[in-house]
């Protein structure tokens, strides 16, 4: 459907997480660690974990009807899904799956992979189809399911994560664009420190022809490397995004960091001088959830009545890649 080739209003948002909880106490009877180092460390009390019945397909569904509601739209109305997510059910992606489950029979879909750097540039890129006019209404979802790939006696790592899924409605609108800026970035210098790779063994299929048959291995992560970038990349990354939407750090009234560490997202708001009130966090409840914690976040405050129509959000991603980027955007029509 051809759009209006101005700018984007963001106007929907949902959530899903799974209904089971993994406590810290929980995780203490599985790895050496205590709910106090947990909490102190990580500011993460519980996580969210999906039962082997959930796909991450459901979860993506669920959450994107629940932003299409928001909306005041039907499936029927939306153009393009982008799921950002590292976890898909199927390798060749599950997009196209969610747009069944959604019925949004109009819809093309695909996947964009990202990791925890997923929902903003899926968002960016949403950005840049309404922007030419290519498509009015767009569905971005951010989802994963890391507890399929974490390493459960890996201490340093199994306590971080949680399962979830989120999503925005995003329409083309004539006079005005509400993504204000952004920012993209990525270092693959620094690829090796988080991974969820695959490791493959030699196969031969005929004499002198060798191929690599595998799978791919649980997360291995530098944790204290990409504290440090986070704690010095986030800040930069948000004060480009502003330069570019011609705003200040005083312009912001909502702070959304992807969640990963409370400590990160203390040390990112106290750089660029943003108060806590400002600052919106649920990593105690849900862990890091990914490419899903932005908008998990977002859908959780817009829900309560924190967020109201016209709040200026400063929201940053950032992780596996490394890859890091903020987007500025106005919430609402
Ligand atoms: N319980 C108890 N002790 C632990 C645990 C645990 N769960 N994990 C590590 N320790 C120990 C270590 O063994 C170490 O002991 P030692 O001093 O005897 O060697 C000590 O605690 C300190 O370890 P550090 O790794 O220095 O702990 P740190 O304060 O850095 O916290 C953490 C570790 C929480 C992982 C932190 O580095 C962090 O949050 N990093 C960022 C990780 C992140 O955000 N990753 C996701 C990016 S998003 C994505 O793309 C998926």
């Amino acid at each position: 459907m051809k759009g209006l080739g101005a700018g984007m209003a963001i106007i929907g948002c949902g959530s899903a997480t799974p209904s089971q909880v993994m406590t810290n106490k929980d995780l203490s009877q599985l790895v050496d660690t205590s709910d106090e180092w947990i909490r102190t460390r990580t500011g993460i009390s519980k996580r969210h974990l999906a039962s082997e019945d959930v796909s991450l397909s459901d979860l993506s569904a669920q959450a994107a009807a629940a932003a299409i509601k928001m909306a005041g739209l039907t499936p029927a109305d939306i153009d393009l899904i982008i799921l950002a997510t590292s976890t898909a059910d199927d390798l060749f992606g599950s997009a196209a799956k969610v747009q069944e489950l959604l019925e949004a029979s109009q819809a093309v879909a695909f996947d964009l992979t990202a990791a925890c750097s997923g929902f903003v540039f899926a968002l960016v890129t949403a950005a840049q189809f309404i922007r030419t006019g290519t498509y009015q209404r767009v569905v971005v979802i951010g989802a994963d399911m890391l507890s399929r790939w974490v390493d459960w006696s890996d201490r340093s790592s199994c306590i971080l994560f949680g399962d979830g899924a989120g999503a925005v409605v995003c329409q083309g609108i004539a006079d005005h664009d509400h993504l204000l800026g952004f920012e993209m970035h990525s270092d693959g210098k620094q690829h090796d420190s988080l991974n969820l790779s695959y490791q493959g063994k030699a196969k031969t299929l005929k004499e002198g022809m060798v191929i690599s048959q595998g799978s791919y291995q649980p997360i291995t992560m530098n944790g204290r490397e990409v504290y440090r970038f986070a704690v010095a990349k986030v800040p930069e990354v948000i004060e480009k995004a502003l330069f570019r939407a011609d705003l200040t750090t005083d312009d912001i009234d909502w702070l959304i960091l992807h969640q990963a560490n409370q400590r990160i997202i203390e040390a990112v708001a106290s750089r660029l001088k943003i108060p806590a009130e400002k600052v919106i966090a649920n990593l105690d409840e849900y862990g890091n959830t990914s490419a899903a914690s932005i908008p998990i976040a977002l859908d959780e405050a817009v829900r309560e009545g924190k967020i109201q129509p016209g709040d200026i959000i400063a929201s940053s991603g950032f992780g596996a890649g490394l890859t890091w980027g903020a987007a500025i955007f106005r919430w609402g029509n």
